[in-house]
């Protein structure tokens, strides 16, 4: 096996571009920074993330529901989450070269770490992005572009427990974009200003807190490694107390070995009744929940599982990525677990002639008939093939050859043991499907 190579990053941004992974927005007007775009490869790549994110947090579970709210919300809202007077960063400006920086990561405030140069006093930053609704850009009109998906769940928890018949411990879980106006945005995906998060929010009795969270910290890191990340690469990172957010009483990051450093990918945070009580005062309408059988109310506490699915692609991306072979028979191979490998399976006659096109082309559409992402390629050398679907991370390849003809069979060529077995072609859908499912297994809850 080769050594991965020194700057693994730089590859791995200028792989995403060459595949179709992932763009630069607006490349041909010079990119905006911290701003990235999915394409054909990296589109399928996080919606299988997402998949898998909300198979294991919804669809397999009893006691979680899904939503998707609007990410304008009533300014209200962030007044009474604390958003608006809290959710800010330490900044400081560099009075000779302008680079701007956060307090919180410089160790001495008095001087630039790039120019030398003189430092501004620290400032507050909100980080919220503001705009106007409707056509009056005053102070009556301001909106901000959501923080966090949680708060719409946190003012819909009454109208989802309610028509879903719901009493704690239960969840609810939304997938969706979020913004914030990062000072120091960086580090490919990220950390970026525009991005999507995977958060639930699980309402349980106050007195059953320490038992949910340990349960969430236990359940998300196992998430993570049933998918295929190297164990040694990830790692739990309670936060100290001057850390937690304003609404937290404890909060644990799962860390994940990024060739930057160890960073965040999703932190488990108790979020006690904080956000409910919260919006019960500002809105006037209290959020708590009634108990029909003890004809009490109550305000449940808070567990919060919150990821980010760009961050947790950008992991599974790195953590994929491998190098076989040494010099000229060097090439890369992205090990993708099944369940989120983009393309599942490509389909790849021999030669032009002889009517392997035409048997792979039928292999090829009965997979795409019954919902296996598949391609087809039938340019260059069978070997360079085998190694544009490996860079791609596609599991299994079948080819067509000429014994396909004589006797209808077919060789599958799985990706990482590199080994080569015969199956009827008439089988492929069932083989490949049934490998799928199988991968799939470790989804469940
Ligand atoms: N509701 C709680 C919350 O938003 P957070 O730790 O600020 O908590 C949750 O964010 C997750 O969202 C992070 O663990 C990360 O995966 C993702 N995330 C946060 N800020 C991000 C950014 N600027 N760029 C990409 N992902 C981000």
């Amino acid at each position: 096996m080769a050594s991965k190579p020194p700057d693994l990053m730089s590859t791995i941004v200028s792989l995403c571009k060459r595949r179709g992974f992932i763009f630069q927005s607006s490349e041909i007007y010079g990119g905006l920074s911290s701003c990235w775009d999915y394409g054909p490869l990296g589109v399928e790549l996080k919606r299988n993330v997402k998949e898998a994110w909300w198979k294991a947090m919804v669809t397999n579970r009893r006691d979680i529901v899904g939503l998707d709210a609007a990410i304008l919300m009533h300014p209200k809202v962030w007044e009474a989450s604390g958003h608006l007077a809290g959710f800010t960063d330490p900044l400081v400006d560099c009075k000779s070269c302008k680079e701007r920086f956060r307090a919180d990561h410089l160790t001495d405030l008095k001087k630039c770490p790039k120019c030398g140069g003189e430092l501004t006093e620290v400032r507050k930053f909100n980080l919220m992005f503001k705009t106007f609704m409707g056509p009056l850009e005053d102070n009556s009109a301001v909106v901000y572009m959501r923080p966090e998906t949680a708060q719409g769940i946190f003012v819909n928890f009454l109208n989802v427990q309610q028509a879903a018949r719901l009493k704690p411990p239960f969840g609810i879980a939304q997938i969706g974009k979020s913004f914030r106006n990062e000072i120091t945005p960086g580090n490919f995906t990220y950390r970026t200003r525009e991005f999507e998060q995977m958060e639930m929010e699980f309402f349980v009795p106050p007195e059953e807190d320490v038992k949910w969270y340990d349960y969430w910290r236990d359940k998300r890191l196992a998430w993570y490694k049933s998918l295929g990340i190297k164990p040694d690469n990830l790692r739990l990172r309670d936060h100290a107390k001057d850390e937690l957010a304003h609404y937290a009483k404890a909060c644990v990051d799962v860390e994940y070995k990024f060739p930057f450093g160890w960073s965040e990918l999703e932190g488990i945070a108790n979020r006690t009744d904080f956000d409910l009580k919260q919006h019960s005062t500002a809105s006037g309408k209290s959020l708590a929940f009634f108990d029909e059988e003890t004809k009490q109310h109550m305000f449940p506490f808070v567990i919060e599982p919150a990821a980010g699915a760009d961050r947790a692609t950008l992991a599974f991306l790195v953590d994929a990525y491998d190098v076989d072979g040494e010099g000229d028979n060097a090439r890369t191979v992205l090990h993708f677990h099944p369940s989120l490998a983009p393309i599942k399976a490509a389909v790849l006659p021999l030669v032009k002639r002889e009517g392997m096109p035409e048997k792979a082309e039928k292999i090829y559409r009965d997979l795409l008939d019954n919902s296996v992402r598949s391609s087809f390629d039938l340019n260059s050398s069978i070997g360079r093939r085998y190694a544009r679907q490996d860079e791609a991370g596609t599991p299994y390849c079948i080819t067509v050859d000429g014994q396909s003809i004589q006797d209808d069979t077919v060789t599958v060529r799985e990706r990482d043991s590199r080994e080569q077995y015969r199956i009827a072609a008439t089988q492929c859908v069932e083989v490949i499907g049934k490998k799928i499912k199988e991968a799939n297994l470790c989804l469940s809850a």
